[in-house]
């Protein structure tokens, strides 16, 4: 069984690959998943491993997939292994380790911890923005290459590391991440601009966080319940979403199969 989490499609088009390499089921989780968990309820097939599969934040675990790994109810085998695959722009600090304290806190068995880095699709600091389309494409490529080792791993059932945690892991991971969740996960400093009321944004949100008015002047609002994916900055194809200023000349990325080929 293969959870899967992703705002912009990296982290949901490789999950797809191992769902057909592995011959697992792919759940997402958007919707209900992440807004109910706790009325949610899943079988693990007798004999299958767990897959866990999100994008790093902030070199750290989604908020809305630490909340998800806490809450949800789960029977499976007592041999049942969990495992973890990331994707990240960069570097995943010490992610893996945040992820397997979530698996022991549940009980449950980690195995193997792999990163594939793949588009940055970051951009509300300084200096961070999208990649180029040249250096994205590349990184398609070199993910796309790296799944059948990836599958291996999983398959071998072995507690391996295999990621790219970067420098500074310790102070990424146990300072930047803790106040990235307390102060930057809110997504009261979006608004939109020359908005067409195309939906899309509506659409790729996976917390269901965003309404839109049915007449123009179209202008989607933003609720509470916010993972801070960028999805719908990323999918606006009219780039009619900032976040404060901090987007402004930013670039924008969405996963589109075309740019892997
Ligand atoms: C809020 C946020 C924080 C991020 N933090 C990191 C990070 O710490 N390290 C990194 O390498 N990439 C980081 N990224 C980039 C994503 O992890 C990466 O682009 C990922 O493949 C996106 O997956 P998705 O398309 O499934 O959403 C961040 C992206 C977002 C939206
Ligand atoms: S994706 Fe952009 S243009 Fe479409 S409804 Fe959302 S803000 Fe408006
Ligand atoms: S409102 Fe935007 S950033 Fe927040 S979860 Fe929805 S798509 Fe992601």
């Amino acid at each position: 069984m293969i959870f899967c989490f992703s705002g912009n499609g990296n982290t949901r088009c490789i999950a797809g690959h191992l769902s057909q390499m592995l011959g697992h089921e792919l759940i997402e989780l958007r919707g209900k998943w992440l807004t109910d968990t706790g009325s949610c309820r899943i079988d693990i097939p007798h004999g299958e491993d767990v897959i866990w599969m999100f994008p790093v934040y902030s070199w750290g675990v989604p908020p809305a997939v630490r909340d998800f790994i806490r809450d949800i109810k789960l029977q499976a085998d007592a041999d049942t292994c969990h495992h973890m695959v990331v994707t990240m722009g960069d570097d995943s600090g010490l992610t893996d380790k945040m992820w397997r304290k979530l698996m022991a806190g549940r009980g449950w068995t980690s195995a193997s911890a792999q990163g594939v880095i793949m588009p940055n699709t970051y951009t509300l600091m300084k200096g961070f923005d999208v990649d180029n389309p040249d250096v994205a494409r590349h990184k398609l490529h070199q993910a796309m290459n790296a799944l059948p080792s990836v599958a291996d791993t999983i398959r071998s059932r072995k507690c391996v590391t295999s990621i790219h945690r970067g420098s500074f892991a310790w102070i990424k991971s146990r300072i930047i991440y803790p106040w990235f969740v307390k102060y930057a996960v809110t997504p009261h400093k979006f608004h939109a601009h020359d908005c067409i009321g195309c939906g899309r944004c509506v659409q790729v949100c996976p917390m269901d966080n965003i309404t839109l008015n049915d007449s123009a002047p179209y202008s989607p609002t933003w609720g509470d319940r916010c993972a801070i994916c960028l999805g719908c900055y990323n999918v606006c194809s009219r780039h009619a979403i900032e976040y404060s200023s901090a987007t402004a000349d930013k670039g924008q990325y969405h996963y589109i199969p075309d740019l892997a080929d």
